[in-house]
């Protein structure tokens, strides 16, 4: 073979041997654009497994942390932990491993294997310098009866977080706003017929809060949220998923102040994501069925405490109706793109739960309210 000829052969057969390489180890294509519902690989080519997740941004860096699911219907217990995975661009994503490994099967750790972990949201406090994880929690074999809000920390955002503690918020502490005469209502549960008006009204009068008062308030579907004066606030769904509560931490995010308050009491919200715009608060959620899908609604707020006004469904066109088969889950600031908010929610797959599938739209504003449009494919420059 002439020299030139041998040069060219060995090139193209090292192209082919890079080519066979990088589909056998799984390397996944480059993506310049989110195409919601669709598999969505990370750099191992690999579907990324971080469900009812929330994204920090830190240095530069996304950090996307997420229920690490397994396959079939026991997929949905925390087998394994909190995944993390790290962006530059959002379209992109490295697999940094877990972040939080669940604690050994009989160990009788809250956080053992088996145990429920849902909705891991991190922030970073910048005076002590530490990531700050809270979580949903539920105890091994205890469906979801223990309602508990869950904290772990790091010095890194990628982990190992430590489990510190998990507990029932704001226990021995009313709710701002909070008139005397029902912090003394003798009526409960069991005096009354569930949903209908009597009941309802009794709910927004506090009869889950004085129910819950001396252990604590049931915290299930949660999330975090720092406002611009670096405060942080824990809101999630209490009083048996009827009613959602916003809770102030302390300083350095480790726990709650004792100041919180109800947002839309008896409303039957889960879900709850949030983001702050123009000085105004918005929250998105979802209504309660399960791992099925519901109609999304909206609310805005001048204070994060309240009063809170309901704006409807944000979600418009096919499929409304079913928040384009989704459930929110995290609201994200894009980074350099003032007024730019990323809408990210599941599509749950509870029968396998790792193919469950992730649904990022656009937030854009109509008339005042956040609106989402169903899109196949879309990219950030959308917002320019
Ligand atoms: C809906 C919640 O939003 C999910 O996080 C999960 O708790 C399912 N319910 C369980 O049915």
């Amino acid at each position: 073979m002439k020299k030139s000829k041998l040069r060219h052969f060995k090139l193209l057969s090292t192209f082919l041997l890079i080519q066979m390489l990088s589909v056998s180890i799984g390397h996944a294509q480059e993506y310049k654009s989110f195409t919601p519902g669709e598999i969505w690989k990370d750099d191992q080519g690999t579907h990324i497994n971080a469900h009812g997740g929330g994204l920090l941004y830190h240095d530069g860096i996304y950090y996307w942390y997420g229920e690490h699911k397994t396959a079939g219907r026991g997929g949905n217990r925390a087998l394994v932990g909190v995944g993390c995975y790290a962006s530059t661009d959002l379209y992109n994503w490295e697999n940094k491993g877990i972040a939080l490994p669940v604690d050994a099967e009989g160990s009788g750790s809250d956080i053992e294997k088996g145990s429920v972990i849902e909705r891991p949201k991190v922030i970073y406090n910048e005076s002590s310098g530490k990531f700050v994880m809270w979580f949903h929690l539920e105890l091994k074999d205890k469906g979801y009866e223990a309602a508990r809000t869950a904290l772990a920390i790091s010095d890194t955002p990628t982990g190992p977080f430590t489990f510190v503690k998990s507990l029932r918020p704001n226990a021995k502490t009313w709710p701002i706003d909070f008139p005397e005469s029902w912090k003394t209502k003798s009526i409960q549960e069991k005096d009354l017929k569930a949903w209908t008006d009597q009941w309802k009204n009794e709910v927004s009068e506090g009869l889950f809060v004085r129910r819950d008062f001396e252990g604590g308030q049931m915290s299930r579907d949660m999330t975090l949220f720092v406002d611009e004066d670096g405060k942080a606030y824990h809101i999630h769904s209490a009083e048996e998923n009827l009613t959602l509560h916003i809770s102030e931490l302390t300083d350095d995010y480790l726990d709650f102040t004792g100041k919180w308050a109800i947002l839309e009491p008896a409303g039957h919200n889960e879900a709850p994501a949030i983001f702050k715009k123009d000085g105004r608060y918005y929250m998105i959620t979802s209504g309660c069925t399960g791992w099925d899908p519901n109609a999304a609604r909206s609310f805005v707020a001048d204070d994060i405490m309240g009063p809170w006004e309901s704006l409807g469904n944000p979600a418009q066109g096919k499929d409304a109706d079913i928040t384009f088969d989704s459930q929110s889950t995290y609201i994200l600031p894009v980074q350099g793109k003032e007024g730019a908010f990323i809408f990210m929610a599941d599509r749950w797959r509870p029968q396998n739960a790792i193919d469950g599938r992730y649904v990022w739209l656009p937030i854009m504003f109509e008339d005042g309210r956040p609106v989402l449009h169903w899109k196949d494919t879309w990219s950030i420059e959308i917002f320019d």
